[in-house]
């Protein structure tokens, strides 16, 4: 990997009354029915980097996609609850604009004072920002680029993507990677890199064909993979167990079977799991052996046991990078499991990483002590393409 320019870089050149394109992720969850900013650790993360040319007396244009609207507005989606929480964390009114390259956007862009900063409306209210055609998304490029006079790429959680705002604009305007995309890129090479020893990795979330690319990559390299969650269950299955009415792969258990079989004994999974009558927060529940999980019951999350065994694991490593939750942490009844795991992660002599949007809110759901991890990943698609090895295209296009 070539060296990338840096926000430093930039600031060194001098950016007063320059206008500064930043792509950010600010993606938040958003609360279903009252639309409120359940995690604003996203805006958080990108404060270190608007923050700094605030204080260089740019004209700060940000950018951002929120959830997957189909390339039309869609008031759902709409980043103008954004604008206002991002304002008051950054002290200082952020000017909307309700459209993203049309006339709002255009006058908000040019009504803007030196030090001020704007947010453009969802990028993705507009086919070109994903299209797969390079004519296509390169017009939307263009009219995105005449905002700026460089661009700095700060939306680590957004690098997987190819799109204009990632790739494309970096390929008209001076560029340069944002604190934030340099903090994501220099802590996850260490993993790639020379990992200190022993490296135990935590995977959890609900699918093993998400994460079936992560498990080829890293198991040659790592020491220990413990593996939880819904995507367990085609784990269990692959082994000869009845899960019940647990989520199942039916199409991926004879790829578990082989990963297994190739793992060397590499692989952890759970020896006891909780079990309940529905996927609801007050269903009866009880706690089984993996091979007594009742035919008409689903897991929800791991047991004690498993907890007791992963954490042990976890106390012995080094280096740790924890992606998905264990189980349905959302509701009470079904979130000991990761909590487990996330203070065994904490209480470990060891560099540890979280990767990715669920695993970094479940820590802070969970009410855990942020600063007790080594660095918590904005992004979690893009975290687990930069472990499998795989070339980012928002990356490659800082580099070139
Ligand atoms: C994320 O939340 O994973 C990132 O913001 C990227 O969003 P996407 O998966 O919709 O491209
Ligand atoms: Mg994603």
């Amino acid at each position: 990997m070539s060296a990338l320019r840096t926000l430093d870089d930039l600031l060194a050149e001098g950016v007063s009354g320059r206008r500064v394109l930043v792509r950010a992720d600010l993606n938040v969850p958003l609360d279903k029915q009252t639309g409120a900013i359940t995690d604003d650790g996203r805006i958080r993360a990108v404060l270190p980097t608007l923050g700094a040319l605030v204080e260089a007396g740019a004209k700060v244009v940000v950018c951002s996609h929120l959830g997957r609207p189909k390339g039309a507005p869609d008031p759902q989606f709409s980043l103008s609850p954004v604008a206002g929480r991002l304002g008051e964390l950054l002290g200082a009114p952020v000017h909307f604009a309700t459209d993203t390259v049309g006339e709002s956007a255009r006058s908000t862009v040019a009504d803007l004072a030196d030090g001020q900063v704007a947010l453009l409306e969802n990028l993705r209210f507009n086919a070109g920002e994903t299209s797969k055609d390079e004519a296509e998304r390169g017009a939307f490029a263009d009219q995105l680029a005449a905002f700026g006079d460089a661009y700095v790429d700060d939306a680590f959680g957004a690098v997987h993507r190819k799109h204009a705002s990632v790739f494309d604009v970096p390929a008209r305007l001076p560029h340069v990677a944002g604190r934030l995309v340099l903090r994501e890129v220099e802590v996850l090479s260490k993993l790639t890199g020379a990992p200190e020893r022993p490296y135990v990795v935590v995977l959890g979330g609900s699918k093993v064909s998400d994460k079936l690319a992560v498990i080829e990559a890293l198991l040659p390299t790592v020491d220990r993979l413990l593996i939880g969650g819904g995507m367990c269950f085609t784990f269990l299955k692959a082994q000869g167990l009845e899960v019940g009415t647990s989520l199942l792969e039916k199409d991926m258990v004879d790829t578990c079977r082989n990963l297994l079989e190739r793992a060397d004994g590499k692989i952890l999974l759970p020896v006891d799991v909780v079990v309940a009558d529905a996927f609801a927060p007050d269903a009866a529940h009880d706690t089984v052996r993996v091979d007594g999980i009742p035919s008409h019951r689903l897991g929800l999350d791991v047991g004690p046991e498993t907890v007791a065994g992963f954490s042990a694991a976890l106390s012995q490593a080094k280096t740790i990078f924890w992606n998905g939750p264990m189980g349905v942490f959302e509701m009470p009844a079904f979130a000991a499991g990761t909590r487990g795991i996330a203070e065994a992660i904490t209480k470990a002599d060891a560099f540890s990483v979280v990767g990715g949007g669920d695993s970094a809110a479940a820590v802070r759901a969970l009410g855990l002590d942020e600063s007790s991890f080594g660095h918590i990943s904005t992004g979690g698609g893009a975290s687990l393409e930069y472990l499998e090895g795989k070339t980012l295209p928002g990356i490659a296009a800082l580099e070139n």
